[in-house]
């Protein structure tokens, strides 16, 4: 593990303030080099404070939301409109609150559709956007279920394996249903990563994420290419780490 990219903050409040200062960083230099900004968002419930953050006042002003685009490093085979989406979670307390984000800036997985459909799409999408080549975001926002999971990546899912395509659709058997999902290549080859995780229920297995032997989470398979790993944890996940 990579202990340079390392950080444990108090909380969940000073994970996503870290978490803001880093992106705000990381887009200025994306812009400044490039004109254009490339982010894959994630799901759940930890990084919600970070988008509210994002759209708030304190932030809003410091990214240059023209040159900024938003992907989705996953997604749940459901409508946008749906409790569930990952979409309509981001739309509602960030993309909605930013009048200067360009809608053709947001790149949203069309997931009301049959699964294959949904991903077979989104990977034109990003074919598109990265000029045929394997995509390399600026920035990979990840987060860890308590399996090891990170986007929609599962344990013992067949997306595992998938190293040719760039987004796929993932059958899910704990819930009976598909996610669709970046695959290992993609996320691997970001020039940044960001794992964000906060609660004691991530705590026993980040620590064998850090400090086992086998390789037996999808977690630990993150491993930049020639990017940036970084670790942004609060103290509750970080207990059992040494
Ligand atoms: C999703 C996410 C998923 C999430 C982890 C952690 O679509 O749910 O992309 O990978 O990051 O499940 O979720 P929490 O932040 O809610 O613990």
């Amino acid at each position: 593990m990579n202990e340079k990219n390392f950080k444990i903050v108090a909380d969940a409040a000073e994970l996503n303030q870290a978490a803001a200062e880093l992106l705000v960083k990381t887009a200025a230099a994306a812009i400044s080099e490039r004109g254009v900004f490339s982010m894959a968002l994630s799901g759940g419930s930890t990084p919600k404070k970070l988008y509210e953050l994002l759209a708030s006042e304190s932030f809003r002003e410091q990214i240059d939301w023209t040159k900024t685009h938003f992907f989705f490093g996953d997604e749940r085979n459901v409508p946008p409109d749906h409790n569930e989406s990952n979409f309509k979670m981001v739309n509602e307390i960030m993309f909605s609150r930013i009048g200067e984000l360009p809608q053709e800036n947001v790149h949203r997985v069309l997931a009301e559709n049959p699964a294959a459909d949904a991903a077979s799409d989104y990977e034109q999408t990003l074919k598109d956007f990265f000029n045929n080549e394997l995509p390399r975001f600026d920035l990979v926002l990840l987060g860890m279920g308590a399996d090891g999971h990170t986007a929609s990546l599962f344990p013992e899912s067949s997306a595992l394996e998938e190293n040719v395509r760039f987004f796929a659709e993932n059958w899910v058997e704990k819930f009976g249903a598909y996610r669709l999902t970046l695959t290992f290549p993609v996320i691997n080859n970001a020039n940044n990563i960001l794992f964000l995780i906060a609660g004691v229920d991530k705590a026993k297995v980040l620590g064998e994420v850090f400090h086992g032997s086998l390789k037996k989470y999808p977690a630990q398979m993150i491993n930049p290419t020639d990017g940036k790993l970084i670790w942004l944890i609060d103290e509750a996940a970080a207990s059992e780490i040494e």
